[in-house]
């Protein structure tokens, strides 16, 4: 599974990209919004710190605006994906710009049926949000289940499913197990993916072990 970090802080990037273990990053105009800098420089930066696919949100409600607003951020970088909301026009746009070559990632998916409109114009992703629905007491997994069902009954669908409103690890084991190709993560949740109390309870009792050795391997 793809790992992508959903923030617009460069800060948080440039730490996890250390790890070896970010193939990409999304951001949305909240997001953007809270990092407090110009979108077209911010998004610039983050495309010079990950190799992998960058998402940056067009804001136009008509297919024509977000087609020119798609263009432009696309020129930011080659690895910058136009991101798109699943609406009419959005899908619209999403077959322009997906036609052009232009990396595609269509945004807010919460049915099946969404997903396979996104197939269909060609999307590079589909971004179905799996916290949004666990708040309003949907089962949030369970659309991520359906689109993969769905997406691998034919081969000619290439759209990747990029689980999006990520909250806990869990939703990653989730959709680890049904084979999501993608997931987009908070920094303060990946950072949870590395914890486990047995794993600190027991480097405690080597290092205390080691100790009592008095060697050193270094
Ligand atoms: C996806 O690309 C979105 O940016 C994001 O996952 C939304 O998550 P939220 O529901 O935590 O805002």
């Amino acid at each position: 599974m793809k790992f992508f970090v959903d923030t617009a802080d460069v800060g948080e990037i440039r730490e996890l990209a250390e790890t070896g273990l970010l193939d990409g990053v999304t951001t949305n105009p909240t997001l953007i919004a809270k990092s407090g800098r110009d979108v077209f420089e911010v998004l610039e930066e983050i495309c010079g710190i990950v190799d992998g696919p960058v998402s940056g949100e067009v804001t136009a409600m008509d297919a024509e605006g977000m087609i020119r607003e798609g263009e432009k951020l696309s020129k930011i970088a080659k690895n910058l994906t136009v991101k798109l909301p699943l609406t009419f026009e959005g899908i619209k746009a999403c077959s322009h710009l997906s036609k052009q070559g232009i990396m595609t990632n269509v945004t807010l998916c919460f049915s099946p049926a969404q997903a396979i409109l996104a197939a269909k114009a060609g999307a590079t992703f589909i971004s179905p949000f799996v916290g949004r629905l666990d708040d309003i007491g949907q089962d949030g997994m369970q659309l991520i289940r359906d689109i993969c069902t769905i997406y691998s009954q034919y081969d000619a669908i290439k759209t990747e499913v990029l689980v999006a409103s990520v909250r806990s690890p869990m939703h990653i084991v989730e959709a680890g197990k049904v084979g999501a190709h993608v997931a987009t993560i908070p920094a303060k949740v990946i950072k949870q993916l590395f914890k486990h109390p047995l794993t600190d309870s027991g480097l405690e009792a080597f290092l205390k072990d080691w100790e009592s050795t008095g060697q050193s391997i270094a």
